[in-house]
């Protein structure tokens, strides 16, 4: 029995040496130690010894006993060490490592060129209005002097929600809006969307953008319309731009006029950009009609004003010298990375 101890504590040194890991270690106790370990096989057979044998061999025993638990507490030890310093070297987190960057989207053209023009204006001392997409006939058209069956209508023609409810072709019924509202001195311009039952093509779309401009005040004239106008052309194009007003029609405005740009690539030369011309159109204006300042309610006797519309479309094609409208709106990125 000494000899089936002596070999058992052997075999055990052995196994618990070639113990991996904590669980292994553990199923190793349990063979040795375990109810049905074989340590406990051992004291089984205590029985069949003699009395003057059996506390020499109970004391041999439990010496064992105490022996296995110091070496399996040992190599527990290590082992435990070893599988933490195994996990802290597997967790490192390497704090030079470059980081994962979002990379942010950027501005559209409109955008950019909307964000100019608006700074040119409110450096001008105007504010900026807005008004429904979803409008009035009366603001869009009866109220500006086009009541129905104007023939002008014809050339905003647009999609209607109802009879009297239309998406706005303009944004000139912010005019009419502002005015309602508030009494001159006026300074705004108003930006957004408007549409038209047009087909799209490089020059067309049924959606696009304007910017409104209004101002009244007492003793406004022709020459503070063109003044405001050149300054901005100036700053959105460069000191050279030159501005040309041509004489024209618009039911709420008298007299009404186009306005020109000299061309910003030729500078008025002439070339495939202005089709030869050397200026290229770049808005409607006028002083506002005295019967719809009276339908704003304003005194056209005491007060004068001008009003301007123009097409955040065309500002950006020739600001970049996109020559199809098209690009703006099909969201491609290898065209819109390029602003
Ligand atoms: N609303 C006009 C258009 O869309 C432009 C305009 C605005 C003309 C203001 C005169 C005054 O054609």
């Amino acid at each position: 029995m000494k000899d089936q101890l002596n070999a058992l504590l052997g075999d055990a040194q052995a196994t618990i040496a070639q113990a991996q890991s904590t669980a292994a270690l553990e199923q190793t106790r349990i063979a040795f130690l375990g109810k049905k370990g074989k340590l406990t096989a051992i004291l089984k057979r205590m029985g069949s010894l003699s009395p003057e044998e059996r506390p020499i061999m109970g004391a041999l025993a439990n010496e064992t006993r105490s022996q296995l638990d110091a070496l399996l507490e040992a190599r527990g030890r290590t082992l435990k060490a070893e599988e933490t310093a195994r996990r802290l070297a597997d967790e490192t987190i390497d704090v030079t490592m470059p980081g994962r960057t979002k990379s942010l989207g950027h501005k559209h053209p409109f955008s950019i060129v909307l964000e100019e023009l608006e700074e040119i204006f409110l450096g001008m001392g105007f504010s900026v209005a807005t008004g429904p997409e979803v409008e009035w006939d009366y603001y869009n058209f009866e109220a500006l002097n086009l009541p129905q069956g104007h023939p002008a209508r014809d050339t905003q023609d647009t999609f209607y929600i109802t009879e009297r409810m239309l998406l706005r072709t303009q944004t000139s019924p912010v005019q009419m809006r502002v005015m309602e509202r508030q009494q001159p001195p006026i300074r705004i311009i108003a930006p957004g969307r408007v549409y038209r039952s047009d087909a799209v093509d490089a020059t067309h779309s049924p959606l696009f953008h304007q910017i409104e401009g209004l101002v009244v005040d007492q003793g406004i004239t022709m020459g503070d319309l063109k003044g405001t106008l050149e300054h901005f052309a100036k700053r959105l194009y460069g000191e050279e731009t030159r501005t040309r007003l041509r004489p024209h029609h618009f039911p709420f405005t008298e007299p009404s006029c186009e306005v020109d740009l000299s061309c910003f690539r030729c500078g008025g030369k002439g070339c495939p950009m202005c089709k030869g011309e050397g200026w290229i159109e770049v808005l409607g204006a006028g002083m506002v009609h005295p019967k719809v300042l009276r339908t704003g309610g304003i005194d056209p006797e005491k007060y004068s004003g001008f009003a301007f519309g123009v097409g955040l479309e065309r500002l950006t094609m020739f600001r970049f010298q996109v020559d199809d409208m098209r690009l703006f709106y099909v969201n491609d990125m290898r065209f819109l990375r390029q602003f």
